[in-house]
């Protein structure tokens, strides 16, 4: 049997934008394996039900059971504020990045008021609003959903002029309410941070949950005696459920090569 300390840490999203959370952890836990799956056939999670969000999450979560990971990162802002709850019922520790982000977020506004973006299905739940406020009730929260930055991201149009107007566009209305920090509520749009960042200009802070989320596995892991002592570099393996090739090429440029080539794998029997 495979000690609990030297199995993968699971990691899943809907496409490419968990892959910003397997950046940091590989970064903050470099000798942790990690098996991350992207769910492309069905992406974007952030327009479904939350039933089916529900679905998919536990399908996902029943995969990366077998193959024996020692804990789940639901690196998807979509999947943590409509499933995490229901995933936390498993016998391995179940992490999301929304309670991560939020906390970065109050420590890093001055005003307190903090604007957050995200998918339909995000920002509906009004997850963000609730552990925002619960670490600071005064913080006052403007919510947006932005759902065309999920496909301008998997079409890989993270500078696009086409990309940066959509942006002025969404993100007008939070400007004028005079906010000092912007959530990334979404983990695919650390990927467009240069083109938000453009958009809302040099005084807005915006957070991006990856690190906080990785800082937090990494407390979590210590503390239930599951981190991987063996000095070597972990191990990257990607799984998706359709266009293998395409999402490779992306998940290579952006984790400088660190990943094998994704396998595909049918969530037809989870
Ligand atoms: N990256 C995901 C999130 O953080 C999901 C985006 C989507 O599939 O709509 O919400």
């Amino acid at each position: 049997m495979i000690p609990s300390q030297s199995r993968p840490i699971g990691v899943f999203d809907s496409g490419l934008g968990g892959l910003t959370v397997v950046k940091e952890l590989n970064r903050v836990l470099p000798s942790e394996d990690i098996i991350y799956v992207g769910d492309t056939a069905r992406v974007p999670y952030g327009s479904k039900s939350p039933q089916t969000i529900m679905r998919y999450s536990r399908q996902i979560a029943f995969f990366l059971l077998k193959k024996k990971v020692k804990a789940i990162v639901v690196a998807c802002n979509t999947a943590s504020a409509l499933a995490l709850k229901s995933l936390q019922s498993l016998r391995i520790p179940v992490m999301g990045v929304i309670d991560p982000g939020a906390r970065a977020a109050v420590q890093t506004s001055n005003s307190l008021k903090i604007g957050v973006i995200g998918t339909t299905a995000t920002m509906g739940s009004h997850a963000y609003r609730r552990a925002i406020q619960k670490n600071k009730s005064r913080a006052a929260v403007w919510e947006t959903a932005c759902p065309l930055f999920v496909p301008l991201v998997e079409e890989g149009w993270l500078h696009h002029a086409i990309t940066r107007s959509v942006a002025a566009e969404y993100l007008r209305p939070l400007l004028k309410k005079k906010i000092d920090t912007l959530v990334l509520g979404c983990t695919h749009y650390p990927l467009l941070k240069k083109t938000i960042q453009n958009v809302v200009g040099p005084k807005i802070n915006l957070i991006d949950s990856a690190q906080a989320t990785a800082e937090y596995v990494s407390r979590t892991l210590l503390s239930a005696g599951l981190v991987n002592a063996n000095r070597r570099r972990g191990k990257i393996s990607l799984f998706v459920t359709d266009r293998p090739r395409s999402f490779s090429r992306l998940a290579s440029q952006f984790l400088g090569g660190k990943a094998r080539p994704a396998a595909e794998l049918s969530l037809d029997n989870f």
